[in-house]
């Protein structure tokens, strides 16, 4: 098993780079007051072990200890970071005195492959993403040279503004309800694997909305390069070093050779001077997303090579996270008729007529619907698990422990919305889904003046006790294009299908004993897919 020899070379290769900054601790730690410590039965080998191998039981271990303490020491393989936890507390990470530079360092280099000539921009820029630079040696850098400054612009222009996210929810609709029309309508179809069905038709629905339908015409193995690079990024970035991570590697650079081969011949056709340009959507880049990206990457001078490795992470973050999310919201409804009713009716109300006179889905409507809201929310609240991390850029004092500057803090996602005094409901603890979590009836007139009862969504929870993504400057970009996108597509499933639950099956399909839990192999992956799917029958309705 090649994998297994790369943990076992790879736990070597910790221990013996590791003596010397063992030794150097032991020497500190006399010295100043620790908070407590994760216990570790070999140094520098346990916890990282545990974590890559059973993330689940690290994570147990994990809430364990700060179930004492709003803050933990960890030795976590070479590093010694901090875990914190408490709203307060964690709400601190995302101010301006921590940063998340030296993760986004490795993710890039790392899971992106970029050159060591297009990172050296990267390194070379200390100004930080903020339009106020950062003091030090880069302050003076000229704006348009300030390339983390730069690409967090980028990103509010193309993922978070109005504009790009109204485009995505029309395109993608229009891609999606092609994939569901190659159902016979009125048809019973037996055998669908829901959470499959989701990775193959949200995928193929969702690229043509971002980057155009090119991609896959030249690839008719997309689908299936993009599942297996898919696990790649966090093993990449936070696991062994890619010399010993031969495997993974190559997924990465199969992958990454795909979007470069797409982003040479699509810059090669556009007219970047053209009336495409500033359309919302055209067949050669996409949207304005992929054609923001490939401007700013080309502002850099980056090699293809790198470009192509940003549309691999680009095209990660937009599919790895929101489908086994959109997997867990239809697993939930359909085991829970009656939820399923009542979100089904809800839904209703976000439903809108085109030119074309087919019904589609208005996303902001949706995004305000009580009842779909606090499903959602409690399904990233359970399977959203990720360590989100920092390093401090001067020395903090976190929960009565002063940090030095440089040290690295996580708060576990894990920890805060498991938390029983935050989220326990009589009934329904903290650990179980309860789709009327985040609801509360309220009582109002409506329109003739009577009184009616109607559900409010709300969160009992603050920023630093739900935080599926992250929070402050480095928050996640695409949060906006995820909500549209699980919304969209769970509504236009319920809205235009009859659905049957049959039974739980494996993910090659053959029959499971029992319903899905998280995958345990997705270790800090952001949004845990199921370890098994759903089968069921539909029908088609319009
Ligand atoms: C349910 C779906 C999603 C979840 C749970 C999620 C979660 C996250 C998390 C936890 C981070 C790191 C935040 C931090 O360190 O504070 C992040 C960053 C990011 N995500 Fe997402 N994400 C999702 C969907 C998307 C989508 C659809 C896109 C793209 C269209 C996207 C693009 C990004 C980008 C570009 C960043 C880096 C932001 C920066 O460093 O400035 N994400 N996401
Ligand atoms: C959509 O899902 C169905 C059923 O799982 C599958 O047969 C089909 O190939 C998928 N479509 C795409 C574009 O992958
Ligand atoms: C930060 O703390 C260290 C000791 O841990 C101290 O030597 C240093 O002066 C402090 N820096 C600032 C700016 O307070
Ligand atoms: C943050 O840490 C302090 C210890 O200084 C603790 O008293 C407090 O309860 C923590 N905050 C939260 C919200 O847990």
């Amino acid at each position: 098993m090649p994998e297994f020899t790369s943990i076992i070379l790879g736990v070597l290769f910790l221990v013996l780079s590791l003596v010397t900054t063992f030794l150097n601790k032991q020497n500190h730690e006399k010295r100043s007051q620790q908070p407590p410590r994760l216990g570790e039965t070999i140094p520098y080998v346990s916890n990282i072990w545990q974590y890559m191998t059973n993330n689940r039981l690290f994570m147990t271990r994990v809430r364990q200890i700060l179930k004492d303490t709003p803050i933990a020491q960890c030795q976590l393989g070479p590093m010694n970071t901090y875990l914190v936890t408490g709203n307060s507390n964690v709400s601190l990470i995302f101010r301006s005195s921590f940063t998340s530079e030296p993760w986004i360092l490795r993710i890039l280099e790392n899971a992106g492959g970029y050159t060591s000539t297009d990172m050296a921009h990267y390194y070379a820029d200390g100004s930080g993403a903020t339009s106020r630079p950062r003091r030090g040696p880069s302050e003076l850098l000229p704006p348009e040279k300030r390339i983390w400054h730069t690409s967090h612009r980028m990103h509010d222009d193309t993922l978070i503004h109005a504009r790009p996210i109204n485009a995505f929810a029309t395109s993608f609709q229009g891609f999606f309800a092609q994939e569901l029309e190659a159902f016979p309508a009125d048809e019973w179809v037996e055998n669908i694997q829901i959470f499959s069905f989701l990775k193959s038709n949200m995928t193929a629905a969702a690229t043509r909305a971002v980057v155009g339908p090119r991609i896959m015409d030249q690839n008719p193995d997309f689908i299936d390069a993009f599942w297996q690079y898919e696990k790649t990024p966090a093993t990449l970035a936070f696991g062994l070093p890619p010399w010993i991570n031969r495997r993974a590697v190559r997924i990465r650079d199969r992958f990454g050779a795909m979007c470069r081969e797409w982003y040479e011949l699509a810059d090669r056709d556009f007219d970047w001077t053209g009336p495409d340009r500033q359309a919302d959507w055209e067949p050669n880049f996409g949207s304005q997303v992929s054609k923001g990206l490939a401007l700013w990457a080309k502002s850099f001078a980056f090699s293809s090579q790198s470009i192509g490795g940003a549309f691999a992470l680009l095209l990660s973050g937009l599919h790895s996270n929101v489908i086994p999310i959109c997997g867990w919201v239809m697993f939930e409804l359909l085991q829970n008729p009656e939820l399923y009713l009542a979100v089904k009716e809800e839904i209703s109300e976000a439903e809108i007529t085109n030119q074309a006179s087919k019904v589609y889905f208005d996303h902001q409507k949706l995004t305000s619907l009580p009842l779909l809201q606090s499903v959602f929310t409690e399904v990233m609240r359970l399977h959203v698990s990720v360590l989100i991390t920092r390093t401090s850029t001067e020395n903090i004092t976190i929960a009565g422990y002063t940090l030095p500057k440089g040290s690295i803090v996580q708060a576990p996602t894990e920890v805060a919305h498991l938390d029983e005094s935050t989220w326990g409901k009589p009934g329904h603890p903290a650990s179980e889904f309860w789709g009327y979590r985040h609801v509360k009836e309220i009582e109002t007139t409506d329109e003739t003046g009577n009184v009616v009862n109607k559900l409010e969504f709300f969160m009992s929870g603050k920023t630093g006790s739900f935080f599926p993504y992250g929070g402050g400057i480095s928050i996640c970009a695409g949060r906006f294009i995820a909500n549209a996108e699980v919304l969209l597509a769970v509504s236009m499933l319920i809205s235009r299908f009859d659905i049957e639950f049959v039974e739980w099956v494996k993910l090659d399909g053959s029959f499971s004993e029992r319903a899905a839990i998280d995958d345990i192999r997705y270790a800090n992956a952001v949004a845990k897919p199921p370890d098994r799917d759903m089968k069921v029958r539909w029908r088609r309705l319009w």
